[in-house]
Order: C-alpha cells, then structure tokens, then sequence
C-alpha cells in the first residue's frame, strides 16, 4: 500500500529517507531509492508536468513526516541564523501558512475548511507581523526558492506584507487581507489544469487567471471585499496597460497595487538565476516601472525597503 505527499512538500534537497514512488497509468514505479537526492530541476519538471503528489510506503510515512519535520526545522534555524532568534515565530507561522496553500491549492475542490484554515493561519502570521515587524534581513530569509505556485505565492504575501508595513500600513484587518489576497492571487491556475502546473508565472501574457480565480474564492462566504480585489487587481498596471480590466491610477486599489509590486518582483526574479545581482537589477526594474507599472506614491519608500532586504 502507498500513501500520497504533495509534492511541494518535498524539500528540494537533503537525503530522501524512504523509496519514493510515482504513479503511472494506475502503477506505481520506484522513482528513486532511500538515501538518493530529489534534485530541485526533477521536482520543477514533474511540477510542470502537471505531477501533483509522489508516493511512499504506508510504513514509511511516520519516517517521511519526521524527515519534513527536520526540513522545516531545518528552514526555521536558516532563518534565525540570518534575521535573529525573534523571527522563528514568523518563519514557523510562515510554513504553516505554506502547508495550507498546499493542501488547498492540491485538492480538487476547495472547501471552507481549506479557506478558515488559510484564514487562521494568515491571522496568525499577521498577528506575529504586527508584534514584531520584520526587518529586510528577515524578508530576504524567508525568500522561498522552491518550484511551485504555493512557493512563489508565499513569497509575494510575505513581501507584500513587508512593503505594506513599510509604505505605513498598520490596521491588522487590512494586512490580514493583503497577505490572504496575496496567498491566493494566483488561485484562478489551479482552474487551468495545464498552468497550475506551471507554477508560477513565466511570462505575463494576458489571460483570465484573475477572473477564474475571483470564481474560486467567491464560492468562501465572508472573504474581506478587500482580498476578492486584490486577487482581481493584481495584474492591473498604473498606466492601463495591465490586464484583465485595464483600469488605471487610483482605480487599482493601494493595497492591490502592493501585491501587484510584490508579483512583479518575485515572478521575474524566478526567472533568474536569483543572484545577488539578478535581485540588484529586479530593484533597478522594479523602479524603472514607476508611474507606468506602479503608482508613484509606492516609491521611493518601496525601493528603499528592497534595497535593504536585498543588499
Ligand atoms: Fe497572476
């Protein structure tokens, strides 16, 4: 018997505890054996091939949760030893948060379960946030490399977050809403079977993924208007040129517009190879789209708060 782990949650590297399986026309093969390394690139390509869950042993999983309790472990002391012992609360809440993208982002249909978990665990990152305000070490720690939507999702909210608290936001309701809107901007690809998979935006052609997912989240009684935006708005440009409505200027929401800032970022830093001057020339891009891609009041506070998590 096999039992089945979401793929995201395999840790891109470290030592694979058990045999794992994948299946195949009902069958299931032995991919790779205990002891052997799940390579980062393996774990994108069989994302993008639209490869949900891998496979192991029943009596292997109480070893396989161990294994992913020590990776997350093992990311939570990542953190600490970068940003200081005061932020392994919101690097623990972090994850949380990222396990419950994952199991809704994984099934077939949400239900509200997925959504008052994504909701409990927003607050509970938010209500860390608020007490103890990251700081541009802490946001650049948290920084997910992973393949996979959930991972970049993760990466917007936190930075949104970031860049929210920085431009002065301070109303927990509001950063509640920006960080579950952010987490769930992308939703509407889990509708296209073929682009869930494809995990993150690579290019910005225009499509309806902001509309389908309005669609999805709709269906959760009691989301804050605000998130709904968000998820709408979040490829809207300042200058009308963005997608799916064209509006313009203060017709995107301020905090629309933050989640817009903070997509733009980590979808093309992906792109790169994520070095030290690959991030360097996201900020520079990032503030060349001032008044075209982005309202002028974002800046110069956004820039100033990417330079220094990034530096
Ligand atoms: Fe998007």
């Amino acid at each position: 018997m096999y039992q089945s782990i979401y793929l995201e949650k395999i840790s891109a590297s470290g030592v694979l505890p058990a045999d794992i399986y994948i299946k195949i026309s009902d069958r299931y093969l032995k991919y790779k054996e205990k002891g052997q390394e799940l390579e980062t690139k393996k774990i994108e390509t069989f994302l993008k091939g639209g490869m949900k869950v891998v496979y192991f042993e029943e009596a292997e999983i109480p070893t396989v949760k161990d294994w992913l309790g020590a990776n997350a472990d093992k990311i939570i002391d990542e953190v600490v030893a970068s940003a200081g012992g005061k932020f392994k609360e919101t690097a623990k809440k972090s994850l949380k948060s990222k396990d419950g993208l994952i199991e809704a982002l994984g099934a077939e249909e949400m239900s509200d379960d997925h959504f008052s978990n994504l909701e409990k665990n927003s607050s509970g990152f938010i209500s860390e946030a608020v007490a103890n305000p990251m700081t541009g070490k802490a946001i650049n720690a948290l920084l997910d490399g992973a393949a996979g939507i959930a991972a970049h999702s993760l990466n917007v909210a936190n930075l949104s977050i970031f860049l929210a608290m920085k431009l002065g936001v301070k109303d927990k309701k509001v950063l509640d809403s920006i960080y579950l809107g952010a987490i769930m901007h992308d939703f509407g690809k889990i509708r296209n079977k073929s682009e869930v998979l494809n995990s993150y935006e690579v290019n910005n052609i225009p499509d309806d993924h902001p509309d389908k997912g309005l669609a999805v989240v709709k269906k959760s009684a009691g989301l804050d208007p605000l998130v709904l935006e968000i998820i709408a708005q979040h490829h809207e440009q300042f200058d009308g040129d963005g997608y799916p409505k064209g509006i313009k200027g203060d017709a995107i929401k301020f905090e629309s517009q933050i989640v817009a800032l903070a997509n733009f970022f980590d979808q093309n830093l992906r792109l790169t190879a994520g070095t030290k001057e690959d991030i360097h020339n996201m900020i520079k891009s990032v503030a060349q789209g001032n008044s075209t891609l982005f309202a002028p009041k974002l800046f110069p506070a956004v820039t100033e708060a990417l330079k220094d998590a990034f530096k």
